[in-house]
């Protein structure tokens, strides 16, 4: 049975950072339509297809568009997130680890997994794409319950055998193997992927890292998703284990780690070669934002990577990341590149946590965008969702206007509803301002509600 959702709408024909914001389609009076967890038509309201099926949700002056993308966080440390004073290393050290290997016990995993997939819905992240930790069953968890709540989620062993606590510790004959173990069962199941994932090069033996190459020339579909670059005190920890590298990159492909379906997050502190090579190849980047200045890493360089032609995806980095919200992300983005002299238009924001992050990810043909054929995870915007973000939309005199507040001042509170895979999420999510507007056949049998936002909004 068709679905119809009725509201503003804003898709992509094109990446804004290359075209403008007329790559950016907003209707004010829009339609998408959803059949069998797909979109099959979106556009004006007054043009949809009327089928005698049909079950509308009218979302009133609310904006749908593309769930979220997270194209890099790490799931088990949502129990430590926004912990306090410390960079990269002795963050690691002193909260993740120690957290990480709480991990070992597989009902705590499922507990965090659960905790961790609860937040990411609630904040309109309907694609997510984790580091585990070393335990397998940590991965196990994680995909069980993204494929309970039939998400299209990806995630990969962490492996690490060197400078690590010992309960933290694999080789990497069993980083090898465990992987490989993982990656045939998960694999390509319902929406769910696997990617090779090596912590980063000073966690890893020269033997470790080689061995992760090879499974990844076996298994060239895979993802391999790993850090770069993110802190200065990290880069010269590099530099001093691998003294025959070029760089930090050079680390990776040494081994055979670096490629096309390659994503490296951070990338703050690239070399020129690093930046080209990437580029060159067609290997992903992801930003961190909240992350870069939780943990004091750096200004990362939007304008100069876009520029340089390199794929780039937007990332809360979860527990580094001190949000778990993408609008929290956008608006962290925009002011890091502010603090580079870059104004990040809302359509690049957007773009960047849908399009963007699902280019990075290798997923721009299944989720990401409004468009027929995609697979049907949405997230519906409140634009007035508190009053500090409400008095402010009531003075914009254009969308991007109305819509900049939410991304700059909004959180969970903005996610008026949340659909995956063509299935509304709103049971496990508080909703407000829904209206079915053919009420006998309501989405849910839902009776109709009051719009919440009071006409004039606008
Ligand atoms: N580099 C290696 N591991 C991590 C991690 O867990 N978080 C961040 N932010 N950087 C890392
Ligand atoms: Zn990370």
């Amino acid at each position: 049975m068709p679905r119809v959702l009725l509201g503003q709408t804003l898709s992509f024909d094109a990446d804004p950072f290359a075209e403008g914001i007329k790559a950016a389609r907003h209707e004010s009076h829009g339609a998408v339509v959803l059949e069998n967890g797909h979109i099959s038509w979106v556009g004006p309201a007054e043009a949809r297809p009327v089928s005698p099926d049909d079950t509308v949700v009218d979302y009133g002056r609310n904006l749908i568009c593309a769930g979220f993308i997270d194209a890099h966080l790490h799931h088990p440390q949502t129990a430590m997130i926004a912990s306090w004073g410390k960079r990269l290393i002795d963050w690691l050290n002193d909260y993740t680890f120690p957290e990480e290997a709480r991990l070992a016990d597989p009902d705590y995993a499922r507990e965090i997994a659960k905790t961790y997939f609860d937040l990411a819905l609630s904040h309109g992240t309907t694609t997510m794409c984790s580091f585990a930790t070393v335990h397998r069953t940590s991965v196990d968890s994680f995909f069980e319950e993204a494929q309970a709540r039939g998400l299209r989620a990806i995630t990969g062993k962490t492996c690490m055998d060197f400078e690590v606590p010992d309960t933290l510790c694999d080789t990497a004959q069993s980083a090898y193997d465990d992987s490989k173990v993982l990656l045939e069962k998960w694999h390509g199941v319902d929406r769910l992927e696997y990617a090779i994932t090596p912590r980063f090069s000073p966690t890893s033996s020269r033997e470790q890292l080689h061995a992760l190459g090879a499974l990844w020339k076996e298994h060239p579909e895979c993802l391999m998703q790993t850090h770069l670059s993110e802190q200065l005190e990290e880069i010269t920890w590099v530099k001093s284990l691998f003294r025959d590298a070029r760089d930090y990159l050079d680390t990776y492909e040494m081994h055979g780690l670096l490629g096309e379906r390659g994503v490296y997050g951070h990338a703050i502190h690239l070399e020129p070669r690093e930046r080209d090579r990437l580029a060159g190849i067609g290997a992903s980047v992801v930003h961190c934002p909240t992350s870069n200045t939780f943990i004091g890493s750096g200004l990362f360089d939007m304008a100069g990577l876009k520029d340089s032609g390199l794929s780039v995806g937007l990332a809360t980095d979860t527990g580094g990341g001190s949000s778990f919200s993408m609008l929290r992300t956008m608006a962290a983005a925009y002011e890091v590149a502010q603090l580079r002299g870059r104004a990040l238009h809302p359509a690049e924001l957007i773009w960047l946590a849908t399009c963007g992050s699902a280019r990075a990810l290798h997923l721009q043909d299944k989720v990401g965008n409004l468009v027929p054929g995609m697979e049907a995870d949405l997230v519906v915007l409140d634009l007035a969702s508190t009053p500090a973000i409400a008095q402010r939309n009531a003075q914009a005199e254009s969308f991007w206007e109305a819509l900049f507040p939410t991304i700059m001042m909004g959180d969970d509170r903005a996610i008026a509803d949340v659909w995956v895979n063509g299935r509304r999420y709103n049971q496990k999510i508080k909703t407000k301002t829904l209206r079915c507007a053919c009420a006998p056949r309501g989405v849910g049998g839902s009776a109709p509600a009051p719009l919440g936002a009071p006409p004039g909004y606008f």
